[in-house]
């Protein structure tokens, strides 16, 4: 105990992670190459959660570094005020990967950073308030990005000291525990857009400035979209004036085996956010996307906001190289492998019966956990106190060399592997997530 409460215990203090769950003790990693990581005592793992979603490239890879040692040699900061090469070259890559309909680029630090901005523009180009998102949706966990993030749990944590403004959900299409009655895809997309269309009317559609929607759910549980609703929602958009802002921070850069998540359904966006995988997280970097005509509202208005480190020129460095290496076969390995993926993660389905469903695309999957007998979770945090075994099988997955993520809510596992993960690791990783099952179930 410190005599002064306010000096500092330099012996004890220590950094505080994230997301800090005082119950786990949580790993210590020291380095990393391709796919895996190793931790202060030695032991490898399969990061078949790329750290948080955002490793796209694999650790290590050797052009984004060198690319970003280049640009420290060069210049090391530039204000987020003026222009500088590394910034203009990465803007235009984006333009030349991104939906047709998107043309400039505004950078910002973080994913919830950029949904803010992407935000702010919606808002002030719309003059309206409303921001429409998801239950089952996550955004970011600053007061903004958490506002309209439909996961419980981020929620109550930023909401129970202050309430945000203009931030109004809608229920997600999902296919596995849907709020609507619906027997095929079809029928889920036309009630989940009825429901939508519903909403919009209900607020106002001239109060609402954009829809803020992921285009797979990606840490609520890789929900893919049934065909046919993101055309339903970009007709929605158009009927009623409202902007579709994809937030693209994790599906985007090959995740899912398209360059954009949104770019596999086939509509176009009018904001786009992105962020983690822009520089495989090699340095934090993130920002939004929006269409000429944004663009020139935005030029011509002037905007007075910004951040210090917003398109800080080493992580636009590395955006280029990461863009270059996705181009160079990480997507395509994606597309190669996917199939491989899915039988694996389907075999997990077959083979326990608390697995009550797999689903997803590209590198992004979730494993849905659920009492056989009921139907339902063995632990909803969201009711429920106690231990949740699907965190037990996150444990007993890392303890078998095995990095996989909880999804939020719990009910669920999320994996996300580096796109460079091939058949052979897809294979040890299943069979260790196997193992892991078999030994908390
Ligand atoms: C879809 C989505 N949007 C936004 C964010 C927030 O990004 P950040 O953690 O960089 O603020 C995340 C983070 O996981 C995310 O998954």
């Amino acid at each position: 105990m410190l005599d002064n409460p306010t000096e500092t215990d330099t012996e004890t203090a220590s950094h505080i992670p994230h997301w800090y769950d005082p119950s786990s003790t949580g790993l210590t990693i020291t380095d990393g190459q391709g796919t895996r990581v190793v931790d202060d005592e030695g032991e490898e793992y399969l990061d078949f959660v790329s750290q948080l979603y955002c490793v796209n490239a694999g650790h290590g890879n050797r052009a984004i570094v060198d690319a970003m040692k280049e640009q420290l040699e060069r210049i090391q900061y530039v204000s987020s005020a003026k222009q500088t090469p590394a910034r203009t070259e990465l803007s235009e890559r984006l333009a030349a990967v991104g939906p047709n309909s998107l043309s400039d680029v505004m950078f910002s630090v973080s994913g919830s950073e950029a949904n803010e901005l992407a935000m702010t523009v919606a808002r002030k180009y719309a003059d309206a308030p409303k921001i429409l998102s998801r239950w089952r949706s996550y955004h970011g966990s600053t007061y903004g990005a958490g506002s309209v993030t439909g996961d419980p749990e981020t929620r109550s944590s930023l909401e129970s000291h202050a309430s945000a403004t203009g931030a109004v959900k809608f229920l997600p299409p999902m296919s596995y525990g849907s709020p609507f009655n619906a027997e095929t895809p079809a029928e889920l997309a036309d009630a989940a857009a009825d429901h939508l269309e519903f909403v919009i009317r209900n607020e106002g559609p001239e109060t609402i400035a954009g829809i803020l929607t992921e285009p797979i759910a990606g840490s609520s549980g890789a929900y893919t979209a049934p065909p046919g609703y993101f055309e339903r929602v970009r007709e929605l958009c158009d009927r009623y004036d409202i902007l579709l802002i994809a937030d693209e921070v994790i599906t985007g850069f090959g995740r899912c085996g398209d360059w954009f998540g949104i770019q596999t359904e086939g509509v176009q966006p009018d904001v786009l956010t992105f962020a983690k995988g822009v520089t495989s997280a090699y340095a934090p970097l993130a920002g939004v996307m929006m269409r000429p005509d944004i663009a020139a509202h935005v030029r011509s208005d002037g905007f007075d906001l910004g951040q210090t480190f917003g398109g800080h020129p080493v992580g636009c460095a590395a955006g280029v190289a990461a863009i270059a290496e996705y181009d160079d076969g990480l997507i395509e390995n994606v597309r190669a492998t996917e199939d491989a993926f899915v039988d694996h993660l389907s075999m997990l389905e077959r083979d326990h019966d608390v697995v009550a469903d797999v689903r997803g695309r590209g590198f992004l999957h979730a494993v849905e956990f659920a009492d056989p007998d009921t139907g339902e979770p063995f632990h909803d945090p969201r009711v429920d106190d106690g231990p949740n075994p699907v965190v037990d099988v996150v444990d007993a997955a890392s303890d078998r060399g095995v990095l996989v993520g909880a999804g939020r809510p719990a009910t669920q596992l999320i994996l996300s592997p580096p796109l460079c993960a091939t058949t052979d690791e897809i294979d040890t990783a299943v069979q260790s997530l196997d193992a892991a099952i078999d030994a908390v179930f």
